[in-house]
């Protein structure tokens, strides 16, 4: 028997919108194909009740993931024209509108994705870190709103999808969503070997800010980034490369080194060949240096010993 739902909708709709949709069954098929459907349109719609209607009604085949349809369980993530959405918060706005699933992952069926390899990388990540019973005065120094803000993470996986740092560095990187289980976890005992190798982490991340755009729950993960990346200095880590950024910065005023190789660059490139660093202006790089020894950055100059 038709749903209620469906008949009102198609009673109501004065509209039709094209809807192209990625199909898959690895199990059947040798490579994806596309199919589009025309389907009624009322104003409100989301995304996930175009998935059910084309389920309901057209095909009932297609695979999707959904529970709560209510943004708190995370499984609907979808991508819709090229942007990573949950698609019980979405509105379906174009026409045509694109439905993909979630890239990265492997797919399951249609737009059903296999997550479980991030999940066990997320596992491992977190292995050795024992959250005590009762401390509960180890939090690292949050603000009151990101401290709320970092229990909103519904793991839906959609800031990882856009992450170019957790693409190129692999294995390596702890993914935005690893940042956001960090910050509950860092300040927690764990060996000194491996928290050594969760701060190395932390530095892949290239601060560009995608994942905190596109986080449905307004995760501030960004700046849990710089959080943690504040808390590791803290503790005496900070590696080569950047300790390499900030001598350069104190001694000529730029984060990079000028050297004849560079002048050579960009004379082919039609720069002037000089740049205009800090380092031609005293005045310039006076203040440079007497800024960075007021907010302690000199000091990461310093060699330091970890501490657990
Ligand atoms: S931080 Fe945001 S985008 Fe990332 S998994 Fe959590 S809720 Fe989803
Ligand atoms: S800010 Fe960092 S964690 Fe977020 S998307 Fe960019 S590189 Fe990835
Ligand atoms: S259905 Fe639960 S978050 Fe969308």
């Amino acid at each position: 028997m038709e749903s209620p739902v469906w008949k009102v909708l198609r009673q109501e709709s004065r509209d039709t919108v094209t809807i192209d949709l990625f199909r898959y069954d690895p199990t059947k098929e040798a490579k994806p194909r596309r199919e589009a459907h025309e389907i009624p349109f009322c104003k409100g719609m989301s995304i996930l009740h175009v998935l059910k209607y084309v389920h309901d009604n057209i095909d009932d085949s297609l695979a999707f993931r959904y529970s709560c349809e209510n943004e708190l369980c995370g499984l609907c993530g979808v991508f819709v024209n090229g942007k990573p959405v949950l698609a019980c918060r979405e509105e379906l706005i174009s026409n045509p509108t694109v439905i993909d699933p979630l890239p990265g992952f492997p797919v399951i069926r249609d737009l059903a994705v296999d997550t479980s390899r991030l999940e066990g990388k997320m596992e491992q990540l977190f292995f050795g870190i024992h959250k005590p019973k009762k401390e509960v005065s180890r939090m690292l120094p949050l603000s009151a709103i990101h401290a709320n803000n970092m229990t909103a993470c519904i793991e839906c996986h959609i800031c990882d999808t856009v992450c170019n740092a957790a693409k190129f560095s692999s294995e390596k990187f702890v993914q935005p969503e690893g940042i956001v289980k960090l910050i509950n976890f860092l300040p927690f005992p764990c060996n000194r070997k491996e928290k050594e190798a969760i701060y190395e982490r932390l530095y892949y991340c290239t601060l560009c800010w995608e994942c905190t755009e596109v986080c449905p729950r307004d995760v501030q993960i960004t700046d849990f980034v710089l959080a943690l990346r504040n808390f590791a200095t803290k503790k005496g880590y900070f590696p080569a490369p950047f300790k390499r950024i900030v001598k350069s910065l104190f001694v000529t005023g730029h984060e990079f080194p000028f050297t004849g190789f560079t002048s050579k660059l960009r004379g082919q490139l039609c720069l002037s060949e000089k740049p205009q660093l800090a380092i031609n202006v005293p005045q310039a790089l006076e203040e440079v240096q007497r800024l960075m020894k007021l907010v302690g950055a000199s000091h990461l100059l310093e060699s330091t010993e970890v501490k657990d």
